[in-house]
């Protein structure tokens, strides 16, 4: 199956594509992971996509495009593929449709105000992509990450008022993906406020796993 997450920042995305990789035994795609990979390694791609993250804002539709269409390419991508973070705008979603068949577009429903609270206390480990939460989703030792061991930090645009220029890109920006894909009958809506595991069991049911 090719599906895409959908769902504001902070709405669960990574959190759920983490659980689902092992139900649907495909490999889960962050933009997000693979842009702030190359920020980390200062990288051209990076050292473009900078400034944007930093403020909140989408990177250049071209640039994300490109990136997106060389990493599905992969072989691990060729019987599957879960997307999150992408696409997040109206051309992203038309040049996805050009190079894939996606069956289903997944969105999280969280209202801004919960959204908030989950930026506030996320800790992510940059090496290995790792998410916690310092009370939904403690790591076992405070501070590293259960998976690789490396340090985990704050990423710079859970800054509250870069939170909120990001919830206002994807009211304007991203949003109106539910009307592209429920014109496409391909839309799919689940609660995303009631915890981690009840969410793996609502996106479970939806997607008839
Ligand atoms: P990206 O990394 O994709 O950020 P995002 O979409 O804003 O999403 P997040 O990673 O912030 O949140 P998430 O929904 O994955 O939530 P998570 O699971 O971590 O993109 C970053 C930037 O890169 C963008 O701003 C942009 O500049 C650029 N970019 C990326 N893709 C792009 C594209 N296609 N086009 C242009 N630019 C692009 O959960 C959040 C927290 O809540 C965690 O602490 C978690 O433990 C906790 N949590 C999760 N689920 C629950 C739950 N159900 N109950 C309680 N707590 C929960």
């Amino acid at each position: 199956m090719n599906l895409i997450l959908l769902g504001a920042p902070g709405a669960g995305k990574g959190t759920l594509a983490a659980y689902l990789i092992d139900k649907m035994g495909v490999p889960s795609v962050s933009t997000g992971n693979i842009l702030r990979e190359a920020v980390k390694n200062e990288t051209k791609l990076g050292r473009e996509a900078k400034q944007y993250m930093d403020a909140g804002k989408l990177v250049p539709d071209e640039v994300v495009i490109g990136m997106l269409e060389e990493r599905i390419a992969q072989s691990d991508c060729q019987n599957g593929f879960i997307l999150d973070g992408f696409p997040r705008t109206i051309p992203q979603a038309e040049a996805l449709d050009r190079i894939a068949k996606i069956d289903c577009a997944l969105s999280l429903e969280v209202p801004d105000e919960v959204i908030e609270g989950r930026m506030t206390g996320r800790r992510v480990c940059l090496k290995c992509g790792a998410t916690y939460h310092v009370q939904n989703m403690p790591p076992k030792k405070e501070g590293v990450c259960d998976v690789c061991g490396d340090e985990l930090v704050i990423r710079k645009d859970d800054a509250i008022d870069v939170v909120r220029d990001r919830l206002k890109t994807f009211h304007a920006q991203t949003e109106p993906l539910k009307g592209y894909y429920g014109d496409q009958g391909k839309l799919k809506s689940i609660d995303g406020t009631q915890g981690i595991h009840q969410t793996v069991q609502f996106a479970v049911q939806a997607l008839e796993l």
